[in-house]
C-alpha cells in the first residue's frame, strides 16, 4: 500500500459539493467585480520566487519544493500565486493594456511546513490581483471583494478584518533602524533566523512564532508612528472608504504578513471557528514587486484565501450546501428494456436532468431500491408490456404517484432546462 504524501489530502466525492460550492461562489463574486480569470504554470523558476516573495521569508527559506529538472534548471512548485501573475502580466506585455488590470486564479500551492489542521503541503488557493491603481479605493476594492466572498459563503459574519499599513521604502526604513534599536540589547536572546532578520529585514522579526522572541517582539515599536505623510494620508482614505462601505474592520499593527513583497496596506480575515490557523483570507498592496521582477514600475493590490480553510469554517458553521441529487432513475426489465432505458436517460441527459439507469444487472426490485438510496425524484420503469405499447411508467418517488407516458411524449414531460 503506497499512502498519500504527508501533508495532502484527497478530495473524495462527499466533499465534492462543498468545493463546487467554494469555487463557483468564486467565479460569481469575481464575476460581480469584473475579475477576469488567469491560470499560470504550478511551477516557475525558483529565481522567480527568490526575487518576488523574498529571501528572508520563511516560505522562500524553508518551505520551497525545488528541484533541478532534467535540463539541470531549477524549478520551484510554487508557494502561491502572486508571483506568478506578475511575470505572466510582464511577459505577456499586458501593461500596455487598459487599467486596471484585474484578474482571479483558482490554484493548487506548495509549502513545506508542518502539516496540522488547516496547514497543508499541497493547499488551494482563491486569489485575486489588481495592477495600476496606486489609489486606496483599489485597496478598498479588494477588500469589499474579498469581504463579499467571505459572506457569499456565508461565514461573514465569523470572520474578522484587520488591516495595517507597513508603509513604503522610505518611511519603512526609519523604521528598520527603529527596530533595530529596540532589538539591539536583546538580539542576543532571541533565535537564530531572527539575527539574521535583524541585518536583512527586521520586519520580519515581528512575525517570529518562537516564544523566546515574542517576548520582544510583542512589546516592539509600532510601524503606524513611522509612516511618512503620503503613506498616512493613503491608510486614512482607505479606513474612510471601508467605513462609508460599513465593513467593519480593526487596525492591527502587528500584522506584517509572510511575504516580502508588500507596501502600504496590508490586511487579513481571521475566524475563531478553526483552531490555530486561523487566517481564513490575506493580503495588500505591493507596489515596487513588478519593476523588481523587470517590468515598468505598477502598483498592484490583491489577496488570497485558503480554501481547506474556508471549508473548514463553513464545516464548523454547519453552512448548508446544497447537492444536486439524481432526477431520474430508468429501470429496465430485460435486455431490450435495459437498452432502451439507456436511451431515455441519453435523452434526458440532453434535456439537463441528472440520469442514472441500470449498469449492475440488478433485478428491478434491487433497481428500486438503488433508485432510493439515490434520492432520484422520479423513477421510469420500461418492460415488455411497456416496449409493446410503446409507453413508459413514470413514479414519483416523493408522492407515490405513477403516470403513464408514450415514448414520443417523455419530451413534453420533462421539459428542457
Ligand atoms: P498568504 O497569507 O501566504 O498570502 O496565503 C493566503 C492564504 O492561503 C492564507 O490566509 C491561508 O488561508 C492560506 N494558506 C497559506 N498557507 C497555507 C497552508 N500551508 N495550508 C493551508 N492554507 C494555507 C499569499 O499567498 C499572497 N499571495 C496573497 C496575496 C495575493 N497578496 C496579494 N495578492
Amino acid at each position: 500500500m503506497i499512502n498519500i504524501p504527508k501533508g495532502c489530502k484527497d478530495m473524495l466525492p462527499a466533499d465534492g459539493a462543498t468545493w463546487r460550492t467554494v469555487e463557483e461562489t468564486a467565479r460569481e463574486v469575481a464575476e460581480e467585480y469584473n475579475f477576469k480569470e488567469i491560470r499560470t504554470p504550478t511551477f516557475e523558476h525558483t529565481e522567480l520566487f527568490a526575487r518576488g516573495v523574498g529571501d528572508t521569508t520563511d516560505v522562500v527559506t524553508k518551505e520551497m519544493y525545488t528541484f533541478l529538472d532534467k535540463g539541470g534548471r531549477s524549478i520551484t512548485l510554487r508557494p502561491e500565486g502572486t508571483a506568478g501573475v506578475a511575470r505572466a502580466f510582464i511577459e505577456n506585455g499586458l501593461q500596455g493594456g487598459v487599467m486596471p488590470f484585474k484578474v482571479f486564479y483558482l490554484i493548487s500551492a506548495f509549502r513545506y511546513e508542518r502539516p496540522q489542521a488547516g496547514r497543508l503541503r499541497e493547499f488551494h488557493q482563491f486569489g485575486a490581483e489588481l495592477y495600476g491603481s496606486d489609489s486606496p479605493a483599489a485597496d478598498a476594492e479588494a477588500i469589499l471583494f474579498a469581504n463579499r466572498f467571505l459572506e457569499k459563503l456565508q461565514i461573514g459574519d465569523s470572520v474578522e478584518l484587520r488591516i495595517n499599513s507597513i508603509g513604503c521604502k522610505h518611511c519603512r526604513a526609519k523604521y528598520a533602524d527603529a527596530l533595530r534599536e529596540y532589538f539591539r540589547p536583546h538580539i542576543g536572546e532571541m533565535c537564530e533566523d531572527c539575527r539574521a532578520r535583524f541585518e536583512k529585514n527586521p520586519l520580519r522579526m515581528l512575525d517570529c512564532k518562537n516564544e523566546g522572541c515574542k517576548r520582544y517582539t510583542a512589546h516592539a515599536p509600532s510601524m503606524l508612528d513611522y509612516l511618512c505623510d503620503d503613506c498616512r494620508t493613503h491608510f486614512e482614505k482607505l479606513k474612510s472608504l471601508l467605513t462609508a462601505a460599513e465593513v467593519s474592520f480593526t487596525v492591527d499593527p502587528r500584522i506584517v504578513r509572510g511575504l516580502d513583497y508588500y507596501t502600504r496596506t496590508v490586511f487579513e480575515f481571521t475566524t475563531d471557528l478553526i483552531g490555530a490557523q486561523s487566517t481564513v483570507l490575506g493580503g495588500g498592496r505591493y507596489d515596487a514587486l513588478i519593476e523588481q521582477l523587470g517590468g515598468r514600475s505598477t502598483p498592484a493590490v490583491g489577496f488570497a484565501a485558503g480554501i481547506e480553510r474556508l471549508i473548514l469554517a463553513m464545516d464548523a458553521k454547519e453552512v448548508p450546501i446544497i447537492e444536486r441529487l439524481p432526477d431520474v432513475y430508468v429501470a429496465g426489465m430485460d435486455e431490450a428494456s435495459r437498452t432502451r432505458a439507456m436511451i431515455v436517460a441519453e435523452q434526458l441527459r440532453r434535456r439537463g436532468y441528472i440520469v442514472e439507469c441500470d449498469l449492475m444487472d440488478r433485478s428491478v426490485k434491487a433497481q428500486f431500491k438503488y433508485a432510493d438510496k439515490l434520492y432520484a425524484s422520479k423513477v421510469i420503469v420500461i418492460g415488455e408490456n411497456e416496449l409493446k405499447e410503446g409507453a413508459v411508467e413514470i413514479k414519483d418517488m416523493s408522492k407515490s404517484l405513477s403516470r403513464r407516458v408514450k415514448f414520443d411524449e417523455i419530451a413534453q414531460y420533462f421539459p428542457k432546462r
